[in-house]
């Protein structure tokens, strides 16, 4: 049977179906529905999903359950966000809401995790037995595949390798901490950055770096220090085979994962390096990932 999946960020809800072969054969998406209360989310997600089952005259009955990406930490088995500090959800019990809008069993699960369970089955983790994702985007999240499965915390709360703390003492995080690896590795980090010298996003700055620009070069090569240090610190805890970098960042290929590799291989402290690769699975491997918990 199909499965559908919602991938809920803090600036868009995208959602889409998953056939049997793991494949998205249709997607959507609606704007996050900021400060409009939770109830404004359930409605949105509702709408997104009679609308997609319309669009590609799928009906509900052919839908075995529905699979939905936060970016926060969830309790599976109870159905809860506990923390998805983006959206201003803070104990939500999404999974029964979203259940009793769509008449579907709903399960959650961490965003990275999403993404790394579809780099997993069908992108650059593919194969791989002991592997991590990390995403970096306005934020960064993390997944651990270990002996072959996703790795959903020793006491389920799950992963949050982005909320490792990189410097004490260091700037505020969202989540309250200072010093997390988000906020010196996240797109976010460039951003603000750059608006000091008028380059407002990561792209400007990543731009302007390659063109040779002295104050983004400066800035680019203390991000890549930084971020070095975090993977090579994700390498030493777990010596896995292979790293995928994901998110908008990854976008700068090569000019960041070459000096990225060299980084982390004179920091990391095993003789080699485990393979560092930008994700394949794309930019829907959230809402696969969704549909692919689907029980
Ligand atoms: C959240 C993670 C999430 C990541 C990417 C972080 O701020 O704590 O749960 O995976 O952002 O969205």
């Amino acid at each position: 049977m199909m499965r559908f999946g919602f991938d809920i960020g803090g600036t868009n809800i995208a959602a889409g179906i998953i056939d049997e072969n793991n494949r998205l054969i249709v997607k959507d998406s609606v704007k996050f529905p900021r400060g409009e209360g939770n109830e404004a989310v359930i409605a949105a997600c509702a709408g997104l999903y009679r609308s997609i089952l319309a669009n590609a005259a799928i009906s509900e009955n052919d839908i075995k359950g529905v699979g939905v990406a936060v970016p926060g930490s969830v309790l599976p088995q109870k159905g809860i966000v506990v923390d998805a500090h983006n959206l201003g959800f803070h104990h939500t019990p999404l999974a029964a809401v979203l259940s009793d809008a769509l008449h579907k069993p709903v399960e959650l699960i961490n965003d990275a995790d999403a993404a790394t369970l579809a780099e997993q089955k069908i992108g650059s983790l593919v194969g791989t037995s002991t592997s991590v994702m990390i995403t970096i985007g306005t934020g960064i999240g993390g997944g651990l595949i270990v002996n072959g499965e996703l790795f959903r915390g020793g006491r389920g709360n799950g992963t949050e390798p982005g909320h490792m703390v990189l410097r004490n003492d260091g700037r505020l995080c969202t989540c309250g901490v200072k010093g997390c690896a988000e906020v010196y590795c996240s797109a976010t980090r460039l951003c603000k950055d750059g608006e000091a010298f008028g380059k407002p996003t990561a792209k400007d700055v990543i731009e302007a770096a390659k063109a040779g620009n002295e104050q983004a070069l400066a800035l680019f090569r203390e991000y890549v220090d930084d971020f070095g240090s975090y993977i090579a610190s994700i390498v030493n805890l777990l010596d896995p085979e292979r790293i995928a970098i994901g998110g908008g960042v990854s976008g700068a290929g090569s000019f960041l994962l070459d000096p990225l590799r060299e980084d982390v291989a004179r920091k990391c402290f095993f003789e080699t390096c485990p393979e560092i690769v930008v994700a394949s699975a794309g930019n829907d491997a959230g809402i696969i990932g969704a549909g692919l918990i689907v029980s």
